[in-house]
C-alpha cells in the first residue's frame, strides 16, 4: 500500500461504520493519523481496533452528534490540541428518512435536514480556521441522489444536492486560504446504512439494472477514491464532485 497521506492529520465523521470505517483503515494504513468520530460509541472503538490491529493510527472519539455545535466544536478543539492542525475534513456521517412526499412527516423532514446537511455546515465551520491555517482539504460525501431523484427521496435528495452546492461554495471561499473542498458522489454502496433499502424485494433492481456494471460497491471501493482525493495526487482539483457509481448515471 502506498503512503500517500504520511503524516496527515484527518478527520472523518461516521467512522463507525459503513463507508465512514473503510475509509479510516484506508486513510490510516496510508499514514494519515486518522480522527475518526460518530454518535455510535461501540462501532467506533471497533473501527478504531481494525486500524490498530493492520498496524494504522486513529482515535475514536464517540458519541458525537455533530449536529450539535458544542459537542462537534469540543472535537474540533481536542484533535487540534491533539496535532497542532488538521489537514483533511471528511465530512461523511449522515442519518435520513426515506418516504413518499405525502407520507414523510415534519420530524423526519427535520431529521433528514439535521443529519444530512447542517451537520456538514456544523462541522465544517468548527473545523473552518484550522483548515485555512493548514491549507487543508474539505472532502464531503453527497451521492447519485444529489444529482437526480426517485421516489422516497425528497429529503435525501434534496440534502445531498445541497451538499453538491456547498461544496462550491466551500472552495470559492477557501481557494483565498489555500483550502480546496470536494466531493464524492457514491452509488449504491452496500453498508450497513442501505441495508434496509438493499433487503426489500425487487427495490433496487431497476437502479442497479441502470448501472452500467450491475452490482453494488463495497466501501473500499469508495474508500479508495477518497484516499486519492485526500492526497497530494489530487491538488490541482477543487470545487468538483466526483462520481463513483459504476456508470449509474452518465450514460
Ligand atoms: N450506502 C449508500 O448506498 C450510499 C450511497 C450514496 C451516498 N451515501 C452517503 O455516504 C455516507 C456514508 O454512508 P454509509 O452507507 O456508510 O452510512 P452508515 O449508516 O453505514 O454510516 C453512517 C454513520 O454516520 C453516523 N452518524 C449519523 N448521524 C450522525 C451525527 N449526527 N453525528 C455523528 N455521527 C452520525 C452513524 O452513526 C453511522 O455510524 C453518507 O453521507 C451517505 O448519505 C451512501
Amino acid at each position: 500500500m502506498e503512503r500517500r497521506l504520511e503524516g496527515k492529520v484527518a478527520m472523518i465523521t461516521g467512522t463507525a461504520s459503513g463507508m465512514g470505517r473503510a475509509a479510516a483503515i484506508r486513510f490510516a494504513a496510508e499514514g494519515a493519523l486518522v480522527e475518526g468520530c460518530d454518535l455510535d460509541v461501540e462501532g467506533n472503538a471497533e473501527t478504531a481496533a481494525l486500524v490498530a490491529a493492520s498496524g494504522g493510527v486513529m482515535r475514536a472519539t464517540a458519541p458525537i452528534d455533530l449536529a450539535e455545535e458544542a459537542s462537534c466544536q469540543l472535537w474540533v478543539d481536542a484533535v487540534v490540541a491533539r496535532h497542532g492542525r488538521i489537514d483533511v475534513l471528511y465530512n461523511n456521517a449522515s442519518a435520513c428518512v426515506f418516504a413518499l412526499i405525502d407520507q414523510m412527516t415534519r420530524e423526519q423532514w427535520d431529521f433528514t435536514i439535521r443529519n444530512e446537511l447542517t451537520l456538514v455546515f456544523v462541522a465544517t465551520k468548527a473545523a473552518w480556521p484550522h483548515l485555512c491555517a493548514s491549507q487543508g482539504l474539505i472532502l464531503n460525501t453527497a451521492s447519485v441522489a444529489g444529482h437526480g431523484g426517485g421516489p422516497g427521496g425528497i429529503g435525501h435528495s434534496a440534502t445531498k444536492a445541497a451538499v453538491l452546492a456547498m461544496t462550491h461554495v466551500m472552495a470559492a471561499e477557501g481557494a483565498p486560504h489555500g483550502v480546496r473542498a470536494l466531493s464524492i458522489s457514491p452509488g449504491v454502496v452496500q453498508t450497513p446504512g442501505s441495508a434496509d433499502q438493499l433487503a426489500q424485494p425487487g427495490a433496487m433492481d431497476g437502479l442497479l439494472m441502470a448501472s452500467l456494471v450491475k452490482r453494488v460497491a463495497q466501501p473500499e471501493e469508495i474508500a479508495a477514491v477518497a484516499a486519492f482525493l485526500a492526497s497530494s495526487e489530487a491538488s490541482f482539483m477543487t470545487g468538483s464532485d466526483v462520481l463513483v457509481d459504476g456508470g449509474l448515471i452518465n450514460h
